[in-house]
């Protein structure tokens, strides 16, 4: 990419970073430092995470995977167990709550630029569980089984059919065959729970290079956002349509746009070509943006001052990257280990230097003599 399209994008960048801290900004004033969900946007997806889980569980405890049995056992939970209806309610807001706070998080890393280099593991998992979400809520639609729902069956298979080659397989393998039967209900039912299931894996990976990850948000937060859960419930009851009738499924389905954006273009009559190239365009793009931008300090990282380290690890310790590994060394030293910066994990952070007390690691950018430089021109500057 170009210079000036990269300071283009660095600029528009840069401009919805100034709108995120603005927000940041009113959210301290009206929530306290202490509570600004900003803080917590990482958090807070996981939060919807714990409410599906549970939630999911009291609904499969009477959900009957097969052509004849799913319906009934969704429309007697609905209309016969007391807060059955409440339960599903609060499993289908809470999977919204979590793609919208989980979009939020993205949008947050993006824009306050902590999703490159050293942070690459975190946005590819991240770009991944997103995907996995997507594939949760979409075949927790398929699993209603009423009369939309077959139509979104019929509507997904269709569209696998439209990709050339492979489509017809990978539709055959999502229900199960040529035709609908009991297998294709649990086929449905296996993605359902084994997808979430992925995530909690996948979310181990992600935090995995986070040091001191904030994964739970405060205990108020949650119970505002469990307060708007059950007022979203108490608003839009969750109902369910007619029954299914494989020969003629509901002409319409009701969009949710946050896990049907292929279905809702194709029902507003855009081709499957289109629908495809920004099904798969969406998250292709994510996992490019951190290669627009270009590192700031390029080819900066700490560097070890070799014949002054002694192989105390305090820097080891307190690097947030786990960017330094403690190595045997075999040079004529008395000191037995050595610090070693791993460049690709460095952030340029600058807290090694501040650990260290024998001038043994610097940061190119910045290293101890200016920022003793600095400090007395500062101090001279005040007294003066
Ligand atoms: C199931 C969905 C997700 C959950 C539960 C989740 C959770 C978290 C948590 C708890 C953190 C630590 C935040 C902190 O300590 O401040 C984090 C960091 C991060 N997440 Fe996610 N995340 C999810 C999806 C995503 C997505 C879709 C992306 C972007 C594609 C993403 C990118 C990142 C990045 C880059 C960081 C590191 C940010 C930093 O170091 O400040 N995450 N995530
Ligand atoms: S500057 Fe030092 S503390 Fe910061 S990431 Fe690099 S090695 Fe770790
Ligand atoms: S703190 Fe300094 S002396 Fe100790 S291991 Fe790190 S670089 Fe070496």
């Amino acid at each position: 990419m170009s210079q000036a399209t990269t300071n283009v994008y660095a600029g528009i960048i840069a401009q919805f970073q100034r709108l995120t801290l603005f927000i940041e900004r009113i959210l301290n004033s009206t929530f306290s430092q202490k509570y600004n969900p900003f803080y917590y946007h990482g958090a807070l997806p996981n939060f919807f995470l714990w409410v599906l889980f549970i939630s999911g569980l009291l609904l499969f405890a009477y959900y009957n995977p097969t052509l004849e049995g799913a319906y009934p056992s969704l429309e007697y939970m609905t209309k016969q167990i007391p807060s059955g209806a409440l339960f599903r309610a609060l499993h289908r807001y809470a999977a919204d709550g979590m793609m919208i706070f989980v979009l939020l998080h993205f949008f947050r890393v993006w824009f306050t630029d902590r999703y490159r280099e050293y942070r690459i593991l975190p946005w590819i998992t991240g770009v991944i569980l997103i995907t996995v979400l997507y594939l949760a809520g979409l075949t927790g639609y398929m699993l209603i089984w009423d009369s939309e729902s077959v139509a979104l069956t019929y509507m997904t298979v269709n569209f696998l059919n439209s990709i050339p080659g492979i489509g017809s397989s990978l539709a055959s393998l999502l229900i199960g065959g040529d035709i609908v039967t009991d297998y294709t209900l649990t086929r449905y039912l296996f993605l359902h729970l084994g997808i979430p299931a992925s995530m909690l894996f996948l979310l181990w990976w992600h935090y995995l290079r986070i040091t001191r990850p904030v994964t739970n948000a405060p205990l108020v937060l949650n119970l505002m956002l469990f307060g708007g859960l059950l007022v979203a419930c108490g608003l839009w009851p969750v109902g369910i349509g007619e029954a299914p009738n494989l020969a003629t499924p509901s002409a319409s389905i009701e969009v949710d746009w946050l896990y049907m954006l292929p279905h809702g273009m194709l029902a507003n009559g855009a081709s499957p070509f289109l629908a495809w190239v920004v099904l798969l365009g969406i998250p292709v793009a994510m996992l490019l943006l951190p290669y627009l931008q270009k590192k700031q300090f390029r080819g900066q990282f700490a560097q070890v001052v070799n014949e002054n380290c002694t192989g105390c690890s305090l820097c080891y310790h307190d690097c947030p990257y786990e960017a330094i590994e403690m190595m045997d060394r075999d040079d004529d030293t008395r000191f037995k280990r050595i610090a070693v910066v791993d460049p690709g994990r460095c952030a340029n952070c600058g807290l090694c230097v501040g650990a260290c007390a024998f001038k043994a690691i610097e940061i190119p950018r910045m290293n101890t003599e200016r920022v003793f430089k600095e400090i007395q021109v500062a101090l001279g500057s005040a007294q003066s």
